[in-house]
């Protein structure tokens, strides 16, 4: 079987761990899985392991200086580098690189490519080094950073170390690298390309005065992880999203707005050149029908009575302007759950509804998994058992997009 090493480009940032000295047969394995490989040398490195090793076994020359001399066309290496890669390795990341990542340092050859890596570029990172720096508070919130971009960090083995102490901090032999390599650019079929993807998240925030709202706690994670994964297979993506703690996903455009009616006007705006909108975002029911203009005192009065209106129903509403779209919503039950998505699904004129309980552990807002059924139009569900939001997220864009597919025969 052809590896999915085959015909790749991988860049390789070796930075000086003892474990660098393992790096040469590394860059063999992805050779002869079919790979062409490209190796940039920290200073530090070249104490572990020589440069003309590594460029020997990679065929072609170590890179380590951003201004090698005087040669022509030097200045931009980093770029045409980065743009050439299906992957990028740092093997053994050491604290002080991973460091450098986290904080986007460009100060070597290594971190400079990282930091020109086009978005959809996945890197892999191997860190090693001693157990009490692998702990340590510092390298853990570097850690905490690179796997929040997305990255994937092979986490180190536990054995005997350098240093004569024992404990994590070892490289996993190069085997498992190259395999875990192999693993991350096996291409997942594009499913959703040249599809239009519309996504809500989030919850809504409903104002009573310039400092006060109604909300709920809707964190967003789910609309999020579906907004990501709809770009990663394919799709031109528009998230929008109420007020979240989560940054930006790359590669898909975010409109942020406050309020149920924000909400409504950004996706009425959007829905016609949509063709897939999935609606995650917990919509506060209902907003305060005055808003007062300045901060409500106390002392003004006894109690507070604030009048509450119904929002618009934004997901309904678009159910009636429905023509070539499929429409996926959530409903979060706490009873009657099957009977209550039902009847929205049939209310709201959706395509699917994804279902899940408010009161089960593991489910619903804030926490990072989920437990879902999917009800449709004509009776069947199909259920899932609990998993990541993440991993959800690919589930539930894979029963969409064979929705959309029936729905266009
Ligand atoms: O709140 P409810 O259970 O009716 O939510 C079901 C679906 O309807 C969800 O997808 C939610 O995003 C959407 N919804 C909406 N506008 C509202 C309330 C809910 O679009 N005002």
């Amino acid at each position: 079987m052809k590896s999915e090493l085959n015909g790749k480009t991988i860049l390789l940032g070796v930075s000086g761990g003892i474990a660098a000295y393992k790096t040469p047969e590394l860059v063999r394995l992805l050779k002869k899985a079919g790979a062409s490989v490209q190796v940039f040398m920290t200073e530090p490195a070249k104490q572990f392991v020589t440069p003309v090793t590594l460029g020997t076994v990679s065929e072609n020359p170590v890179l380590s200086d951003v201004f090698p001399g005087n040669r022509e066309g030097s200045w931009t290496v980093h770029i045409h580098q980065a743009r050439r890669a299906a992957l990028f390795i740092v093997a053994p990341a050491t604290a002080n690189t991973l460091a450098k990542l986290a904080h986007g340092h460009a100060d070597n050859m290594l971190t400079t490519t990282y930091l020109a890596l086009p978005p959809e570029v996945p890197v892999l990172i191997v860190p090693a080094m001693d157990t009490d720096m692998f702990v340590h508070p510092a390298t853990q919130a570097n850690l905490e950073i690179l796997r929040g971009r997305g990255h994937v960090i092979l986490p180190p083995d536990d054995g005997p170390l350098a240093s004569g102490l024992s404990g994590p901090g070892r490289m996993p032999e190069p085997a498992k690298i190259a395999e875990t390599a192999a693993g991350i650019l096996k291409s997942e079929p594009k499913i959703l390309a040249g599809k239009r993807v519309l996504i809500s998240a989030g919850p809504t925030r409903e104002p009573i005065d310039p400092v006060r709202f109604i909300s709920n706690y809707s964190s967003g994670k789910m609309g999020f992880a579906l907004a990501e994964t709809a770009a990663r297979l394919g799709a031109e993506v528009t998230l929008v999203s109420g007020p979240v703690h989560l940054s930006d996903p790359a590669g898909l455009r975010v409109i942020r707005v406050e309020s149920a009616l924000e909400m409504q006007k950004a996706l009425e705006s959007e829905f016609p050149r949509t063709d897939l909108l999935i609606m995650a975002a917990a919509v506060a029911d209902y907003r305060v029908e005055t808003v007062a203009g300045s901060k409500i005192k106390k002392e003004d009065s006894g109690n507070l009575e604030l009048k509450l209106v119904k929002n618009p129903d934004i997901l309904a509403g678009l159910g009636k302007k429905k023509k070539h779209q499929t429409l996926v919503g959530f409903a979060l039950e706490t009873d009657r759950i099957v009977e209550n998505a039902t009847r929205k699904l049939k209310e709201k004129n959706l395509d699917a509804i994804v279902l899940n309980r408010a009161n089960e552990p593991g489910a619903g807002f804030e926490t990072d998994t989920n437990i879902v059924k999917i009800l449709f139009p004509d009776g069947t569900v199909t259920e899932f058992s609990k998993m990541l939001k993440k991993d959800l997220a690919g589930q539930i864009l894979s029963v969409c997009s064979r929705v959309m597919e029936h729905n266009h025969v």
